[in-house]
């Protein structure tokens, strides 16, 4: 029986928030009281209700992924078994949406140097993202892939994202050159099943491919086929993601102290209200390192816009890593202005434990540590990191994963899907649109003299030419 059906492991695996560090009663007069909190509840309570009602309606059918979906991972399942062993690299060519829950997927639930394990450890091909458009990045992909040995997932929703489809493009034209009419098996396309161009190539070169549904925007699309196909061909096993967005699910039942989604909505609101207008999010954990540049998209395109009444809102998300910005950040976050909350992402159990051998004895300072594990000092300096940013009156939260396996990531994802759900909610948002992104696509339109950008072409001409006076 698979782990995630018993409901003992399922409690044991359960991923919880921790805002004890938020509190009066904890980093003094900074904090909250308990009464701030309660005088927020019935605002939280209204965006509860309003998520709850617009479940799998407009742009939130991603609530009900974890559930309407035994066909589509049927769908990829097969796929995945028809393409194993065929090919010896799996590109991802994708931005934003497309690209970060994939990416941030694989770090954590594949071996942190996996591309550099021989194939027979190995198990899958080498998988690799290309978000970025950087001509010297697309390029040295070149250098370590062969094309006639790769599977292209070009994901885009839109199907009309100008850096994707310029590197569908190019990967179009090289397959082509090396494979002619045979290109056809290399590329495999996850879009939306009715709009845009990208579906129209497909059913034209007669591509394999996976839908997008409409009702779920690209970063709250992880748990659909953008991120489900990845990690199927990379041996997940994507049921238990989906189980644990299930669970999550009905752990955030209530709007009230227990959903853990609608806590960390309350605290970064009632945070923003006070000026803490920075979300770090910084995982003790290098399999998590990629969720903060997942989260930080979720939070800041989400959230990071006008109001109803046109007053600009949101929180600037920052990425960290623990330890390894202790070394570089955490003197700012002690010492520095109180406009941050610091979420720590914390693993209770790590897959591997590397001991601390004994030796230097003649060096106290150093043979402290020997007979300890690096599990335990990885832990005790984020508790420390936590106390230090404590005593100095800094917010800080936990969101602490028993282990890192697909069930806890399942949570995790949803729980932040959610959390931002509500926080789009009191703050009064548009949650699911990105205007502020649709401008800079527009004015590359039109610098490309695409058609129907006349107007913006001429907008562009007129704005102001810069000034030499200010380059130096
Ligand atoms: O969250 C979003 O909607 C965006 O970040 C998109 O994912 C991103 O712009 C890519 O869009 P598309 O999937 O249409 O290519």
């Amino acid at each position: 029986m698979k782990n995630y059906l018993d409901k003992n492991w399922k409690n044991s695996m359960r991923v919880k928030f921790d805002y004890n560090n938020m509190m009066q009663e904890f980093i003094g007069e900074e904090g909250f009281t308990k009464e701030e909190i309660d005088a927020c509840m019935p605002l939280a309570k209204k965006s509860f209700d309003l998520l709850n009602s617009s479940r799998g309606t407009g742009m939130v059918g991603w609530t009900e992924l974890p559930y309407n979906q035994d066909e589509v991972v049927k769908d990829i399942n097969a796929y995945a078994e028809e393409v194993k062993g065929k090919f010896e690299y799996f590109v991802v060519l994708g931005i934003g949406g497309s690209a970060l829950g994939p990416i941030a997927a694989f770090q954590a639930l594949k071996h942190l140097h996996y591309n550099d394990l021989p194939k027979e450890k190995r198990g899958g091909p080498k998988f690799y993202v290309e978000d970025n458009i950087d001509p010297e990045r697309m390029s040295a992909l070149f250098d370590v892939i062969e094309p006639e040995k790769t599977l292209f997932n070009v994901v885009s929703k839109s199907g009309a994202t100008s850096e994707t489809m310029a590197q569908y493009l190019i990967i179009f034209d090289v397959l082509k050159k090396k494979l002619g009419k045979d290109l056809g098996e290399h590329i495999v396309c996850t879009t939306s099943k009715d709009s845009g161009n990208l579906i129209k190539i497909a059913k034209e070169e007669n591509y394999k491919c996976f839908y997008i549904p409409d009702g779920v925007g690209g970063r709250f699309s992880e748990l659909c086929p953008v991120g489900l196909l990845s990690l199927a061909i990379l041996d997940i096993d994507i049921c238990e993601i989906l189980e644990g967005a299930k669970f999550m699910d009905e752990i955030c039942q209530k709007a009230d102290f227990t959903n853990p989604a609608l806590m960390f909505a309350v605290t970064e609101y009632l945070a923003m209200q006070k000026g803490r207008n920075i979300s770090v999010m910084m995982p003790y954990s290098d399999g998590l390192k990629f969720m903060s540049d997942w989260y930080a998209q979720l939070w800041a395109e989400s959230l990071g816009k006008f109001n109803s009444s046109g007053v600009s809102v949101g929180q600037t998300p920052v990425k960290a890593l623990g330890v390894t910005d202790q070394h570089s950040q955490v003197q700012l976050y002690v010492e520095g202005p109180s406009d941050k909350v610091v979420t720590f992402l914390n693993v209770e159990r790590f897959r591997t434990t590397v001991e601390i051998p004994h030796g230097l004895e003649q060096f106290p300072d150093v043979s402290f540590l020997s007979g300890h594990t690096l599990n335990e000092l990885i832990q005790t300096e984020q508790f420390s990191t936590a106390y230090a940013l404590s005593t100095h009156g800094k917010m800080n939260n936990e969101i602490i994963l028993p282990e890192i396996n697909a069930f806890t990531l399942g949570e995790y994802l949803f729980m932040l899907e959610l959390a931002t759900g509500y926080a789009g909610g009191m703050l009064d948002v548009n949650t699911y649109n990105q205007p502020g992104v649709e401008a800079g696509k527009n004015a590359t339109y039109a610098i490309f003299n695409k058609k129907g950008y006349e107007e913006k072409k001429k907008e562009l001409l007129n704005a102001p030419k810069k000034k030499s006076d200010y380059i130096c």
